[in-house]
């Protein structure tokens, strides 16, 4: 299969590295010319819109959702002929609006990726209209597989886990310059403290993801009794800390929805 980026900035870019682990036979497009050195870098080519258009199978439509449209516009014919797969990444564009903007009925998939999928560590929940084939599905889905976990969600559901894993590594770098903060502060040096706190973060992930336990008893197994660990948790729920993180997610959740009406 050919794939096209309409728009190659930080999310389409992230794409577009890691489905480069899996095939070279994707062409690339956007309006500055910046993308031609990610082209040269991954060793895949770039065109203009109308020549991914004309030329790709799976068409990713990787602009800001304000510029979906006008951007849609000019290509309404060449999509009415050749009926390519488009596969949507903007935030609070729904699946019949980007077929409306198309001009036409046309498979369409609807993505929500987040940043880290440049590194093979993305999280994808995505959904697709009625006219995307189970065999292309499958096909695209193993060219995916580098980008790190893809899940089928209902639509209805895209805002909430926008939210969640496609905001979510912002707050998790606060986090992770705060703890390292703390440990500066502490006398660590700078570089030793982000390296810890990343890793600290990235395994304590892993012990959930490959035990399966329970976050609560994973926290238990690390709090002594008497000890200092448990101490450090109490100043964090006295800043309420659960309530502020549960909070910064149903926050992002009404402006994804508010942004989608
Ligand atoms: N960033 C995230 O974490 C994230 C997460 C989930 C979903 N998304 C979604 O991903 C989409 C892209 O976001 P982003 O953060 O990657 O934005 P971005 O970094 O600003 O990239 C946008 C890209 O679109 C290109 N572009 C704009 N108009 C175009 C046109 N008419 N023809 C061809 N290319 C055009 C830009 O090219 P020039 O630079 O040449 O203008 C740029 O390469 C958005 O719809 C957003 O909702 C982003």
């Amino acid at each position: 299969m050919r794939y096209g980026f309409i728009g190659c900035g930080n999310m389409g870019g992230a794409v577009a590295r890691a489905l480069s682990r899996s095939t070279k036979d994707i062409v690339v497009s956007d309006r500055s010319g910046k993308a031609k050195n990610l082209a040269r870098e991954l060793e895949i080519g770039y065109g203009t819109n109308e020549e991914l258009a004309e030329s790709c199978d799976v068409l990713f439509l990787c602009v800001k959702p304000h510029m979906m449209a006008g951007m849609l516009q000019p290509l309404q014919p060449i999509l009415a002929r050749r009926k390519p797969v488009l596969v949507t990444m903007a935030a609070a564009l729904t699946l019949a609006q980007i077929e409306e903007m198309a001009g036409c009925r046309l498979p369409v998939v609807r993505i929500m990726p987040n940043t880290p999928t440049a590194v093979g560590c993305g999280v994808i929940p995505y959904c697709c209209n009625d006219l995307v084939d189970q065999t292309m599905l499958e096909l695209w889905l193993k060219d995916m597989a580098p980008c790190g976990l893809l899940d089928p969600l209902e639509e209805t559901l895209i805002d909430a886990a926008s939210a969640l894993s496609g905001s979510g590594p912002a707050y998790l770098y606060v986090m992770l310059e705060a703890l390292a903060d703390g440990a500066v502060a502490c006398g660590i040096p700078r570089a030793k403290a982000m390296s810890y706190a990343a890793m600290t973060m990235a395994g304590a992930a892993q012990m959930y993801l490959q035990t399966g336990q329970h976050p609560g008893a994973l926290k238990d197994a690390v709090c002594s009794p008497g000890g200092s660990t448990i101490v450090g948790l109490r100043a964090l729920e006295q800043r309420a800390f659960r309530a502020a993180v549960s909070d910064c997610v149903i926050a992002t959740y009404n402006k994804n929805k508010e942004m989608g009406k």
